[in-house]
């Protein structure tokens, strides 16, 4: 028989064993990722990692799977010691495996905060500034959540232009058009969703209504607009080579 103590509670093994085993077999949990009984372990996640007094008096961390039982052995599976050690692992697996969800749920059940998922956001905020400066909706807008600031959209302030999508570096905001609708979004937030106007030359759907009242506003002086307008790029280009071709004085 060996005893040993966890957290204060003294335990008895029948048999040699690992800290982690004889620790599940007495009902303390200790979190692992790379463990499994059917085969040895490999101490590659290190996140069942326990304190115990070493030789020396001092506290000292090892990992729980590999480390046996032994008469006398004071194991400590929540110290700040322990805290510190599974806060470096956690970091360690986030940056092999940062999409990992079961990393973040261990981590919360572990008391640990790693922060926000990745949402691929490298907070430029050009798409702030773009729709703010260049197009004028003011749509987009930085918003603290839990003491972190991610870019949220402002309730019906997008015109479905699609110029934030188009202008992100690293293609976080997404434009989709299917099924004569166009939805922009960032993360699972929809910045805007609009029908699509469509192209009076071709038939293709093309631009959304508050896009094509905004260019109409915007370029109202120009005497071609009022009849161009309702044309997808292609087709507007098309038509303004035409009129520039019949409209250019013959070669004598
Ligand atoms: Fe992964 Fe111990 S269980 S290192």
């Amino acid at each position: 028989m060996i005893t040993f103590t966890i957290n204060d509670q003294r335990i008895s093994v029948e048999q040699p064993m690992s800290v982690l085993e004889a620790a599940r077999a007495n009902g303390v949990e200790i979190p692992t990722l790379c463990y499994h009984p059917a085969v040895k372990p490999s101490g590659s996640c290190r996140l069942c990692t326990v304190e115990i007094t070493g030789h020396s008096g001092k506290p000292t961390t090892l990992l729980s799977c590999i480390l046996k039982v032994r008469e006398g052995l004071v194991v400590k599976t929540e110290s700040e010691l322990v805290q510190k050690a599974r806060l470096a692992a956690f970091k360690n697996l986030l940056q092999m495996a940062p999409q990992s969800k079961k990393i973040r749920q261990i981590a919360e059940n572990c008391d640990i905060f790693l922060g926000p998922p990745p949402d691929g956001c490298i907070r430029c905020r050009l798409c702030i500034r773009v729709c703010k400066e260049i197009v004028g909706a003011e749509a987009l807008k930085m918003e603290k959540r839990d003491g972190i600031n991610f870019v949220v959209p402002i309730e019906g302030r997008c015109i479905g232009c699609g110029t934030c999508a188009n202008i992100c570096p690293t293609d976080t905001i997404l434009l989709g058009d299917r099924d004569n609708m166009r939805t922009i979004s960032i993360r699972d937030e929809i910045i805007g969703q609009h029908p699509l106007e469509v192209c009076e030359g071709c038939g293709k759907r093309f631009a959304t209504p508050k896009f094509l009242a905004y260019i109409e506003r915007r370029t109202e002086p120009h005497p071609h607009v009022k009849e161009e307008h309702r044309y997808c790029p292609t087709c507007a280009k098309l038509f303004s080579d035409r009129i520039r071709t019949f409209s250019r004085p013959a070669k004598r």
